[in-house]
């Protein structure tokens, strides 16, 4: 049987990655600083990003690994460390989880994802690039409304393709479990644009109260930012992420999810009425 290791495996993608594979009859091996928080029915590993001892512990034995690194000023490092070891462990697929846009990258959170490609395509393994679109989950993530119902964007009228995290996970396992696209990148998105004024009409709908979007200029969204006590580089990263939606330069869907899974992408109206809970007072 097939052993995939997945990191990133208790977070939003990563978990459902796991669950996917477990689907496909995958044996999955989780890596995690706490081995406590693993899925049932997976292997868990003690895993530190920087501590190659334990990446090479992690990788040893697995046929193809599901690379996710966290939100961390710069992830490349950890990408080469992940690589070094499954090359000497003989690792035969790397399905890297990138982000859109990866490909002309315009500020340095985004750079490093093109960077980490990079590692990959040239480490000699069999690779895939996931380049998603933002997730649907930010708005419960990231950017909840507030107790007036605010959600305070320096988005313009700009649009996102959002795409359910489900939908990454699906290709992200099939990418994992057969050879179909293996050596390419995938810009996987959901099936429309919205603008943050549309999904909060979207979340109203589904909860019943009155959210909106508030447009805030960027030097607002940056001082607010600061005021939270966010370093320089996480707030740089934000502004670039919400430029490239202020932009539309995420706002064009593609049929990659329909084209690997077979099915639509999920739409923000289904993922909205699942999760109304989350935006209910
Ligand atoms: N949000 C978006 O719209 C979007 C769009 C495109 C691409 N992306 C990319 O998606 C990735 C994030 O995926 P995600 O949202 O699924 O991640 P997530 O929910 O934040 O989970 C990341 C996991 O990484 C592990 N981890 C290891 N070291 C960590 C550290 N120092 N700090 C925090 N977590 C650490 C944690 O697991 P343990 O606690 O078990 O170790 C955690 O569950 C990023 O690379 C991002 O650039 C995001």
């Amino acid at each position: 049987m097939t052993t995939i290791l997945v990191t990133g495996a208790t977070g939003t993608i990563g978990a459902n990655v796991v669950s996917e594979l477990q689907k496909l009859g995958a044996k999955v091996r989780v890596a995690t600083r706490d081995t406590s928080k693993a899925p049932k029915g997976t292997e868990a590993v003690d895993f530190a990003w920087d501590d190659a001892a334990k990446v090479a512990q992690a990788v040893a034995g697995v046929d193809a690994v599901f690379l996710l690194t966290p939100l961390v000023e710069n992830s490349v490092p950890y990408v080469q460390t992940l690589v070094d070891a499954a090359k000497k462990a003989g690792v035969k697929k790397i399905v890297k989880l990138s982000a859109g846009g990866a490909d002309n990258p315009s500020f340095d959170l985004l750079k490093r994802h093109t960077e980490g490609e990079q590692v990959v395509r040239d480490s000699g393994i069999a690779w895939v690039a996931l380049r998603p679109n933002f997730f649907m989950t930010n708005f419960v993530a990231y950017y909840p409304p507030d107790a007036e119902g605010a959600i305070y964007l320096p988005t313009g009228e700009g649009k996102a393709a959002w795409m359910d995290p489900r939908d990454v996970a699906e290709v992200a396992a099939l990418a994992l479990t057969k050879p179909d696209w293996d050596n390419r990148a995938l810009e996987l998105s959901g099936p429309a644009a919205l603008s943050v004024a549309d999904v909060a009409q979207l979340l109203s709908t589904v909860s019943g109260r009155t959210i909106r979007h508030v447009d805030v200029p960027e030097s607002a969204a940056k001082s607010a930012m600061e005021g939270m006590q966010l370093p320089g580089w996480m707030v740089e990263g934000m502004l670039g992420l919400h430029g490239v939606v202020k932009q539309g330069w995420a706002a064009t869907p593609t049929t990659t999810v329909k084209d690997v899974t077979g099915h639509a992408p999920r739409t923000f109206e289904a993922f909205a009425k699942e999760n109304a809970s989350a935006w209910k007072k």
